[in-house]
C-alpha cells in the first residue's frame, strides 16, 4: 500500500509517496481502505517542523500525517462484532492518515449514514470538533449571545458559523469580500471584511470571540469584545500573546487543543444528516498530489477543507 510521508522537516516537498508493508491486524482492530483524507494546517505546520505537533513526533520521523479519514471496512479482526466488510467510516486519528489503508481500534471510528458523501465524512471530523468545542467547552456560548468568528470561511471557521447559528447565537463573520455570500448562506447575520479595519471596530460588541487567526490579528479584534466578554483563541502558536492581551483588558481569554470525542462528532454527524451543518469541500488531490494539497492549505484562504483521495 501507498503512503505520504516526510524524512525530515521541512516544505511541501518533502511529501514523498512510498510503498510500504501493509500494517498488521491486531484481534480488536479494523483495516480501513481509505477513500478521503482531510488536510488541515497542523498537518502543514507539523511538517515544516512547527508547533506542538512536531514536537511530539520529531524522534518518531519518518512520519506521515493525517489526523481524519473517511474510508470503507476492509477487514475484521477476530473479537470485532460491530462492523461488516464495506461498511463506510469517518473519525479522528492519532496520524497516518495520508495512507491508502490504516489499521485502528474498531471503536476508533463511526459508521457514515448512508444519506452522507464520503467527502462530507472526511471532512467533519476535525474542523467540526473543534468548532463544537471552541463555541461551547471552551466559549461556553448562549442563545442570544454575539459571538464573532475570524477566518469564518475557513475550515473550522465555516462549521463554527453554522453551529452558533444552530445554538441560537447572532454570527458576526470576518472574510475576504469573496466569501461573504457564502457566509451569508451558512447563516452569518453580519459579515465583514478584515482588513476594512475601519468597519470592524464600529462594530457592535461581542459576548465571545473565536480567534481562528492568533497573533496580531486576535489582539487587534480584542476591542470588539464587550467588557467582561470571552475569548478563545484556537491557534496554539500564538494562545500566549493573544490571552494575555485579553487578560490584560479585563477579558476572559483561553487556548484549547481539541480532544477526540466520538459522542460530539456522533451528534455533529447527527446535524449533518438533519441538513444542519453542511462541509464545504473546496479542493480535492488524488493522494500523490498531497505537496499541492498542503501547497493550498498554505495559502492561509482555503474555503472550507481540502481533501486527499485515496
Ligand atoms: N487548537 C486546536 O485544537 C486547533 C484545531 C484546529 C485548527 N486549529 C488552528 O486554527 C486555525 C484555523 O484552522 P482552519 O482549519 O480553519 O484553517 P484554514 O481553513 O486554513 O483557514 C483559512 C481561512 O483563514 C482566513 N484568514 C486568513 N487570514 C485571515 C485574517 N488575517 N483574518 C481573518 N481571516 C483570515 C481565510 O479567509 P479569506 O480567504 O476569507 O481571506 C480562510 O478562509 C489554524 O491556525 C489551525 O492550525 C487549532
Amino acid at each position: 500500500m501507498k503512503q505520504l510521508m516526510i524524512k525530515r522537516f521541512g516544505d511541501a516537498s518533502q511529501l514523498e509517496l512510498v510503498e510500504q508493508e501493509a500494517p498488521c491486524l491486531a484481534t480488536n482492530e479494523i483495516r480501513v481502505q481509505m477513500h478521503f483524507a482531510g488536510v488541515n494546517p497542523v498537518d502543514a505546520k507539523t511538517r515544516a517542523g512547527l508547533g506542538w505537533g512536531a514536537e511530539a513526533i520529531k524522534d518518531q520521523l519518518p512520519w506521515t500525517p493525517g489526523l481524519e479519514v473517511m474510508g470503507t471496512v476492509l477487514e475484521l479482526g477476530a473479537e470485532v462484532s460491530i462492523y461488516q466488510e464495506g461498511d463506510r467510516v469517518f473519525g479522528l486519528l492519532a496520524g497516518g492518515g495520508y495512507s491508502e489503508q490504516l489499521v485502528v481500534p474498531a471503536n476508533a471510528l463511526l459508521r457514515v449514514p448512508s444519506a452522507v458523501s464520503d467527502e462530507t465524512a472526511a471532512g467533519l471530523s476535525l474542523a467540526g470538533i473543534t468548532a463544537w468545542q471552541a463555541l461551547t467547552e471552551h466559549g461556553c456560548l448562549k442563545a442570544g449571545e454575539r459571538v464573532l468568528i475570524s477566518a469564518a470561511a475557513g475550515g473550522v471557521g465555516h462549521l463554527a458559523v453554522q453551529i452558533a447559528k444552530n445554538l441560537g447565537a447572532t454570527v458576526v463573520a470576518l472574510a475576504s469580500s469573496y466569501n461573504h455570500e457564502f457566509l451569508r448562506n451558512l447563516g452569518a447575520d453580519e459579515v465583514l471584511d478584515y482588513r476594512e479595519q475601519e468597519q470592524v471596530s464600529q462594530l457592535e460588541s461581542v459576548d465571545l470571540f473565536i480567534d481562528l487567526v492568533g497573533g496580531n490579528s486576535g489582539k487587534s479584534l480584542l476591542t470588539n469584545v464587550k467588557e467582561q466578554g470571552r475569548v478563545v483563541t484556537v491557534p496554539t502558536n500564538t494562545a500566549d500573546d493573544v490571552i494575555n492581551a485579553a487578560l490584560a483588558k479585563g477579558l476572559s481569554a483561553t487556548g484549547m487543543l481539541k480532544h477526540n470525542d466520538n459522542q460530539q462528532l456522533a451528534n455533529l454527524m447527527q446535524a449533518v444528516v438533519e441538513q444542519k451543518l453542511r462541509v464545504e469541500i473546496s479542493h480535492v488531490y488524488p493522494l500523490a498530489e498531497g505537496e499541492l494539497a498542503h501547497r493550498q492549505i498554505e495559502t492561509g484562504h482555503t474555503r472550507g477543507k481540502v481533501l486527499l483521495q485515496g
